[in-house]
């Protein structure tokens, strides 16, 4: 298990002269699982950029591993954190699906049915598996994605840095996201994922760092982020807690209520109301 540090990180895009990044601190412990929101342009992926040296600090530092990344290279540190971009597009290269995931654990030397268990395991964690010699163009924007989490899921690093996972995928995609998630971060390794999704970093994050403007704003677990003291700030960046702290909050349940609390809650509520009771949810097959 490896930890991340960012100390007093500024980045200045040259060409715009934009200011991303404005002096963001932040340590990550091994095996965290933390998700970073905040509006467009407040400069997340900038931020994860800087986690595995696709971009270099303009001022401040980043530490992996307890060592200044300033003296790795991109490939040294590609074997501790693995990132999937926010545009797919960016990522791939490969003309197959096979040689696309292939690619990584082959050049951290995996050979042979090592390299295909590596391979398999990747893609029927996605749901590619069956899809090896399909073109990764004629997959679709959100397969493509999933192909991308694949090859960095192959590579078995013991970081994972995702950005916005889980934007325009269907519920099949978004439980296939959620299931890499949780068993990555059960087998120990450190997760920092980008969301737009407020329900998702609620309900699936210990921690959630909120940015505005190239800074920290909030810091902490989801209760304490989507907590009802927070919802001017969160308004004032344009973030919306989740539903269900909105309405946890006027039940009284808190900023972070479990489903099953959430409907007897209003079942109870109803059945006070009309004597009917709630019905029964939503639940996907
Ligand atoms: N390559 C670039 N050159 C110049 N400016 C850039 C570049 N990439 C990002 N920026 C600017 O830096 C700021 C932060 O962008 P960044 O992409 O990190 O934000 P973000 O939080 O990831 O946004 P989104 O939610 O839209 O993905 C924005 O003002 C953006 O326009
Ligand atoms: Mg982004």
């Amino acid at each position: 298990m490896i930890g991340l540090r960012v100390e007093g990180l500024a980045h200045v895009y040259s060409a715009g002269a934009v200011r991303a990044l404005d002096g963001v601190d932040l340590e990550i412990g091994p095996g965290e699982l933390m998700a970073l929101v905040g509006q467009n342009g407040s400069g997340k992926s900038t931020l994860v950029r800087h986690l595995n040296g696709l971009l270099r600090p303009t001022e401040g530092r980043v530490w992996v591993d307890g060592v200044d990344a300033a003296g790795r290279t991109v490939a040294q540190l590609a074997r501790l954190v693995g990132s999937v971009f926010q545009d797919p597009d960016r990522q791939i290269f490969a003309g197959s699906v096979r040689a696309e995931v292939e690619f990584g654990p082959r050049n951290l030397g995996l050979t042979g049915t090592q390299l295909r268990a590596a391979v398999a395991e990747a893609l029927a964690a996605v749901g590619l598996d069956g899809q090896e010699d399909a073109n990764p163009f004629d997959l679709g924007d959100t397969r493509r994605k999933l192909l991308t989490l694949a090859s960095v899921l192959a590579m078995g690093t013991p970081v994972l840095v995702l950005d916005e996972p889980t934007t325009g995928q269907d519920a099949r995609g978004m439980g296939l996201v959620r299931a890499v998630i949780a068993a990555a971060h059960a087998a120990g390794k450190t997760i920092i994922a980008v969301s737009h999704d407020m329900n998702f970093v609620a309900g699936d994050f210990d921690r959630i760092v909120v940015l505005g403007a190239g800074r920290v704003i909030l810091d902490g677990a989801p209760e304490e982020v989507f907590a009802e003291e927070q919802w001017p700030l969160l308004a004032s960046t344009f973030l919306e807690p989740p539903l269900a702290a909105r309405v946890g909050a006027r039940l009284g349940l808190g900023s972070t209520p479990t489903d099953g609390a959430l409907i007897r809650a209003l079942a109870d509520r109803g059945q006070q109301l009309d004597g009917n009771g709630a019905k029964p949810p939503y639940q996907p097959t």
